[in-house]
């Protein structure tokens, strides 16, 4: 049933330097195409070359971008905006601001979604930020990681394959791993909540790119791409049921693939 497309590589640095080009492309051609690029993004460790290299592009070539727009997959909750553990930080240093620089037809204000994990009401926020993916008309390519226990965004195990953007519960697993980082090291200051982008949301992205390096994701991401039966246990497992998902992996990660 796997259609993935998966491309090797010898380290984190040529994955990232691999997949911003075929990004970069895919942008290119969608603006004049179809006049508009919707780009779904990731945070964590996998995309931060990605998006460096991505710069890199766009300094070398600038495209107009006044009709690209990005959402990102998921969002503590609760957290403030301005704090320096969210995902809002994370995006504005790591893309959204360098690239307003390099290109001021992006204007993040106006073209940057993310979910706000400061709202009073995350259900409702969880429900307008799917409104407004489809508003957009839907993503174009959505760039994911992999957790360790094969979540996507945070579609921990036992999310539902249907599943939409949403208000979840952490897996204790994902809130140590995410202290190792961030959160002055302090798996208790880790909110044990957040809203996602669910699988269904995700799966209907026209493109999927998924950044795997390491060898901690080795063994997940051999059952998420052999495994015969996709399962709520590893929800990474449901990119089978979508026809244009590319993996990047460098060796360490793809050691059993
Ligand atoms: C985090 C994020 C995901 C990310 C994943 C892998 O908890 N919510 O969006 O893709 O875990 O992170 P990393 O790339 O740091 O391994």
């Amino acid at each position: 049933m796997s259609q993935f497309t998966i491309h090797k590589t010898n380290d984190y640095d040529s994955m990232s330097v691999i997949a911003a080009r075929e990004a970069f492309n895919r942008i290119k051609k969608g603006l004049v195409s179809n006049e508009k690029f919707v780009f779904g993004l990731a945070t964590g460790q996998s995309p931060i070359g990605f998006y460096k290299e991505l710069l890199q592009l766009l300094k070398q070539e600038p495209l107009d971008l006044s009709h690209f727009y990005t959402v990102n997959l998921d969002e503590y909750f609760p957290i403030s905006q301005t704090s320096i553990n969210s995902y809002y930080v994370e995006m504005m240093n790591q893309l959204w601001k360098p690239l307003s620089e390099i290109t001021p037809t992006f204007n993040p204000t106006k073209q940057a979604f993310i979910v706000n994990g400061d709202t009073a009401d995350p259900i409702y926020e969880a429900s307008a930020y799917e409104e407004k993916i489809q508003k957009l008309g839907g993503v174009d390519l959505q760039l994911l990681g992999l957790g360790v226990n094969g979540h996507i965004g945070f579609n921990e195990p036992s999310s539902a394959r249907n599943s939409r953007t949403r208000l979840v519960r952490l897996a204790e697993e994902t809130i140590e791993i995410n202290a190792q980082k961030f959160f002055d090291g302090d798996s208790a200051k880790v909110p044990v909540q957040a809203i996602t982008m669910g699988i269904g949301t995700i799966l209907e992205a026209k493109e999927i790119f998924m950044l795997v390096s390491g060898n901690k994701k080795a063994k997940i991401l051999a059952e998420t791409i052999n495994c015969k039966n996709p399962s709520s246990e590893n929800p990474a497992s449901f990119l089978q049921y979508h026809k244009k998902v590319h993996i990047f992996a460098d060796d360490e990660a793809a050691k059993y693939c």
